[in-house]
């Protein structure tokens, strides 16, 4: 695996494997890799040619007062992890190399970037999304590979991909869990012992209600209020959780079918994210 800091560098490795037509896959990260970045990885390396993992702490999507400085930074152990899973290159830039200190130009996806986390996290998505796009360019992967865990994300990004024409293929990898069913997330690590014990209580009040519904209750605003009431008991400040449609995140209807119950809640310092899609019959 080779570790490459420079855009330059990193465009050489991949026209090279472009004029060998090997089809490049790419893993896009914040680092501080765990199993659900690996199964990232794993699929990637399944479907592609060529495995290419970036790791950069991204600046402009934290807003103030969220934990930019403090975000878990290993690169070491990352590199480690990633030469085992026979990633070809690791891209590991600097700031300096990503963002022109006068840069004037942001993507913003609007409306599925404006509720549920966006409303909490004001201009992360557009964060979010100018990197992506950025690392895109930068990239030109063939396709790209992204966890159902940040689901608000995926929709945000596929809509960019859609609607600027890149061309790339956006598949959704399954969100990796403990086997107490805690999703697997950088920011786990936040958590102390007690907490850890009551984190997984956030997917079971997802599985609570998506269990509601295919039974056939049809009142989805009380069964979103019970859950965040069962939450609220085990010490979660639950800032969202919202049955919607699966595909843009409005409210559902009770003729859709094409389901996501997506929640956020705060469990001691710690922001934590999960979701659950199916299919209602
Ligand atoms: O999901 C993440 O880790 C980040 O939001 C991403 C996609 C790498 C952009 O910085």
């Amino acid at each position: 695996m080779q570790t490459v800091h420079s855009i330059k560098q990193l465009r050489q490795i991949i026209r090279s494997w472009q004029q060998a037509e090997e089809k490049v896959g790419f893993v896009p990260t914040m680092g501080n890799l765990h199993q659900g970045h690996l199964s990232l990885v794993q699929k990637a390396k399944k479907c592609t040619d060529r495995v290419v993992v970036s790791i950069f702490v991204n600046p402009t999507q934290f807003g103030a007062g969220e934990d930019f400085s403090s975000y878990p930074r290993t690169d070491l152990e990352d590199q480690n992890k990633l030469y085992n899973a026979q990633v070809d290159v690791l891209f590991l830039p600097e700031k300096e190399e990503i963002y022109f200190t006068d840069a004037s130009t942001e993507i913003t996806v609007r409306g599925l970037s404006d509720s549920h986390c966006g409303t909490t996290r004001n201009g992360h998505f557009t964060g979010v999304a100018t990197i992506v796009c950025k690392l895109f360019n930068i990239v030109q992967p063939d396709r790209a590979f992204f966890g159902k865990k940040d689901f608000q994300q995926l929709l945000v990004i596929r809509r960019m991909v859609r609607d600027l024409n890149i061309p790339v293929t956006i598949e959704a990898v399954p969100t990796m869990r403990e086997a107490d069913g805690l999703a697997m997330s950088s920011r786990n690590g936040y958590l102390t012992p007690e907490q850890t014990a009551q984190a997984p209580k956030l997917f079971q009040a997802l599985q609570s209600a998506r269990d509601a519904i295919l039974v056939g209750n049809e009142k989805y605003t009380e069964i979103e209020q019970q859950q965040i009431n069962w939450l609220r008991q085990f010490g979660f400040q639950p800032d969202y959780f919202s049955i919607c449609h699966s595909d843009n995140l409005k409210p559902a209807k009770t003729s859709d079918t094409r389901l996501v119950i997506i929640t956020a809640a705060i469990l001691g310092k710690t922001r934590l994210i999960d979701n659950l899609d199916f299919i209602k019959a």
